[in-house]
């Protein structure tokens, strides 16, 4: 598929999502879901890809939203189809067994800010500017927002955030726990990909149980979580790479993760 609203590239290992319609802020239709979804599946194939950022083009924005202009045309029952498609390509973001970092290079409004909230963990520049403003177009957020939102930061802060529509820096989001890092905007590439070159360093077997681990046990009790825990410690202890970590740090030297049984 012929790719008109995203850029997607290799650096290296670290797959990267560029959201590119600068003209609109980057924002959201129908057809920038489908080619995302196009490369999420092309991602998920290739093995050797060990991590995916997701920014926007140009340096306004990393999404203001879906788009206004499309949504507007909708009908309800488009409106509810269009919802849970974005919900649906949201979905294949967060399930991707490598790790996603959000780099917000600007506006991450709306369906913007919940994109950002389905990767694993989000940096912004210092110019940055988060919310969920559709209560101010009469509508309510409808990519998974009330609900991804109210998880990461709470009931309360959530509610206040979809009830006034309010806009926030990327350092009140920071207060908040949405955002892991605050960058200077010079530096927020080179800081997303220092990252993600770290985490594309590390074991495959360890970094995707890791990351199973922690979104499946989020939802479930203390005692399930951890029994589910130590099934994949005993899978990473039996892994090569596991092998391997551990011999390395015994024999004073860098490991050398190979992946196999990931
Ligand atoms: N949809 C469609 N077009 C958008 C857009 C959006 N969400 N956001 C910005 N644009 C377009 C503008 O219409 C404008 O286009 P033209 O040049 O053709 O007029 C262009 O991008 C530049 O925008 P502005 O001139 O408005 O730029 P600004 O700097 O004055 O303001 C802004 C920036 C504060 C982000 C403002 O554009 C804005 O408020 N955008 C809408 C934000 C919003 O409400 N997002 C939520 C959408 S609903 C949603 O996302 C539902 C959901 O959960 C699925």
């Amino acid at each position: 598929m012929a790719y008109e609203n995203i850029i997607f590239e290799m650096e290296g290992d670290v797959a990267v999502i560029k959201i590119n319609r600068p003209k609109a802020l980057n924002a959201i239709n129908a057809d920038l879901l489908t080619e995302m979804s196009d490369a999420l599946n092309k991602i998920e194939k290739n093995t050797s890809v060990r991590a995916l950022v997701l920014t926007g083009e140009g340096d306004k924005a990393f999404v203001a939203g879906a788009d206004i202009g499309y949504m507007v045309k909708l009908d309800p029952l488009q409106s509810r189809k269009f919802s849970r498609y974005g919900q649906e390509v949201l979905f294949g973001l967060e399930k991707l067994p490598i790790p996603v970092i959000a780099c917000v290079n600007g506006f991450a409004l709306g369906g913007g800010m919940e994109l950002a909230m389905a990767c694993d963990f989000i940096y912004a520049s210092e110019n940055a500017k988060f919310g969920q403003p559709e209560i101010n177009l009469g509508i309510i957020p409808g990519f998974g927002g009330t609900q991804r939102l109210s998880r990461l930061v709470g009931k309360a802060v959530a509610k206040e955030l979809c009830m006034t529509g309010v806009m926030i820096t990327a350092q009140e989001a920071k207060e908040i726990g949405l955002v892991n890092k605050v960058f200077p905007a010079e530096k927020i590439w080179e800081g997303t990909m220092k990252t993600a070159n770290v985490i594309a360093s590390k074991g495959k077997v360890s970094m995707k149980a890791v990351k199973r681990c922690i979104d499946r046990g989020f939802d479930l009790d203390l005692h399930s979580g951890c029994y589910m825990e130590s099934d994949n410690f005993g899978l990473c202890m039996s892994s090569p790479d596991g092998k391997e970590g551990m011999s390395a740090f015994l024999e004073k030297r860098k490991p050398e993760f190979k992946g196999e049984l990931s």
